[in-house]
């Protein structure tokens, strides 16, 4: 399923359109007659979310932005409406619209197109019946009116696609996506893309001796992955690489400490992480952003195999710390952990993880903020929380005093996997920091990442959470780096 998006100059009469506008005013390049035009205005002046006309050839609706909103609000209120308008759109069957505003900022038009290609996204794969393939029609051309900035549409397509990307794969189910297949889905993606994906198997990760990597997977049937993922373009602006790690945790069964059905039933997406920093990779190389960024991907399930590892055991990470297993369930920080030391190899400026890490971020947060907490330089905290609200994934920090760190000891190891039920997202998030000597950002998209229900154009399952908040971040980052 793709879209295709393009600029237009130019709308012809006949054209399907819709058409954002600030005021009560019908904008001159709009045709209609002259009662459409009066029904229209009506409609606007009562403040109806969206005015539709049918004009038997087209048909043309009408959005109106609130433009007594901060910037970023209008803008997310548009892609909300986008998404409410989505069924009367579709049943109109248009093979292509166009989208246009009148006295507002450019951005608005593709603050629609956003919300309402996020919105239709459905997965369909598994769907026999062709009635029920149907439903995934859509406009296959969205036109933007007036864009000036081509870069702006590439820009908007590769996020769209990623987005669409993302949730694929975490809306596969665990028994086709297990590690190795997941792995080969992120070198097809490498392949589109154009960045390199080297793929360690499990041989590898024994020599590697990445203990906690290793430990999770002891009660799996399929084997680990670890992918390494790489964006080095030419003409980079900077030395040292950013590094994102992503869990990509197949399955969480919890392990020997076991989760019970309604906390089990949506662990195939405990792996949106690593898919996110693989649809991240994507937009980076699709639109050459000329920032030099490393992925890392440690993957596996978490299940409680005859040879699982057990609550008690002491296991040696790759960095060599021994770590006390205190609870099964706290698997998302053991492979974390292996790949953020081992990011330390490439020397990097900035380590980000995302990471559907714990309930207690979601317990925190619920669906409203990503949880952020970490070590590295407020700037990039700032400029994170711009670009949070950019998008409308609004980041919400969280103290990362060592405080915390004191609810990690352990009388027989190095550290422990669990702090505790208090603060856990914060223990989990200092477990992670003990494990590099780098700058580092986690963003914990368990409340975010995860969905029961469809928020407007966050689709229910995976709604790709993180993906547009790092990708817009990072390219944020590297035009500031340019500058310098
Ligand atoms: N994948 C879960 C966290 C999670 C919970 C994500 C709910 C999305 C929705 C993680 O591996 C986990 O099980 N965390 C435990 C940690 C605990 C055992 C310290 C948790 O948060 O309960
Ligand atoms: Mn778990
Ligand atoms: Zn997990």
């Amino acid at each position: 399923m793709k879209i295709q998006i393009r600029a237009v100059s130019q709308i012809s009469p006949d054209q399907s359109v819709i058409c954002i506008v600030g005021k009560d005013e019908i904008p001159s390049h709009i045709v209609l007659n002259r009662s459409e035009k009066e029904y229209a205005l009506r409609r606007l002046s009562e403040n109806d979310e969206y005015v539709f006309v049918n004009s038997y050839y087209k048909c043309t609706y009408f959005v109106k932005a609130n433009t007594e909103l901060p910037h970023f609000m209008m803008l997310e209120e548009i892609r909300k409406r986008a998404s409410s308008m989505k069924q009367l759109i579709r049943a109109n069957n248009h093979t292509e619209i166009v989208i246009t505003s009148e006295g507002l900022s450019e951005d608005v038009s593709e603050a629609f197109a956003e919300g309402f290609i996020l919105s239709i996204y459905s997965f369909r794969k598994y769907k026999t019946k062709e009635e029920e393939k149907e439903k995934g029609r859509y406009p296959q051309k969205i036109l933007l009116h007036n864009i000036k900035n081509k870069d702006k549409v590439l820009w908007l397509s590769a996020l769209c696609e990623a987005v669409y990307m993302v949730r694929d794969l975490i809306n596969e189910p665990p028994n086709f996506l297990n590690a190795p297949a997941l792995a080969r889905e992120i070198k097809k993606i490498g392949n589109s893309a154009g960045f390199t994906v080297e793929v360690l198997n499990k041989g590898k990760i024994e020599a590697l001796k990445m203990g906690g990597l290793l430990a999770v997977n002891r009660g799996s049937i399929d084997p680990p992955v670890f992918c390494i993922l790489e964006w080095e373009p030419e003409g980079k602006v900077n030395n040292r690489p950013l590094v994102l790690v992503g869990k990509g945790v197949i399955y969480d069964t919890g392990g020997l400490n076991i989760k019970t059905g309604e906390n089990m039933s949506q662990m195939k997406a405990d792996m949106a992480g690593a898919a996110t920093v693989a649809g991240i990779m994507y937009v980076m190389a699709k639109c050459n952003i000329p920032l030099h960024v490393i992925g890392l991907v440690p993957a596996t399930d978490n299940r409680p195999g005859g040879n699982a590892y057990l609550q008690g055991d002491i296991i040696t990470m790759f960095n060599g710390t021994t770590v006390e297993i205190g609870n099964t369930d706290a698997e998302g920080r053991l492979i974390l952990a292996d790949a953020l030391s081992y990011a330390g190899k490439y020397k990097p400026e900035l380590i980000i993880d995302i990471a559907t890490l714990t309930g207690s971020a979601a317990m925190t947060f619920g669906n409203k903020a990503i949880a952020v907490m970490g070590n590295a330089d407020e700037k990039y905290f700032k400029l994170l929380e711009e670009a949070g609200n950019m998008v409308y994934e609004r980041v919400a920090r969280l103290p990362f005093w060592d405080d915390y760190k004191e609810m990690l000891k352990s009388d027989v190891a190095d550290i422990k996997n669990v702090g505790g039920r208090e603060a856990g997202a914060i223990t989990a998030g200092k477990f992670l920091e003990s494990f590099t000597e780098y700058p580092l950002i986690h963003l914990d998209i368990a409340g975010t990442g995860i969905l029961k229900k469809d928020d407007y154009y966050r689709i229910k399952e995976g709604p790709g959470s993180g993906l547009r908040l790092l990708a817009v971040f990072l390219k944020w980052l590297a035009s500031e780096m340019e500058k310098r």
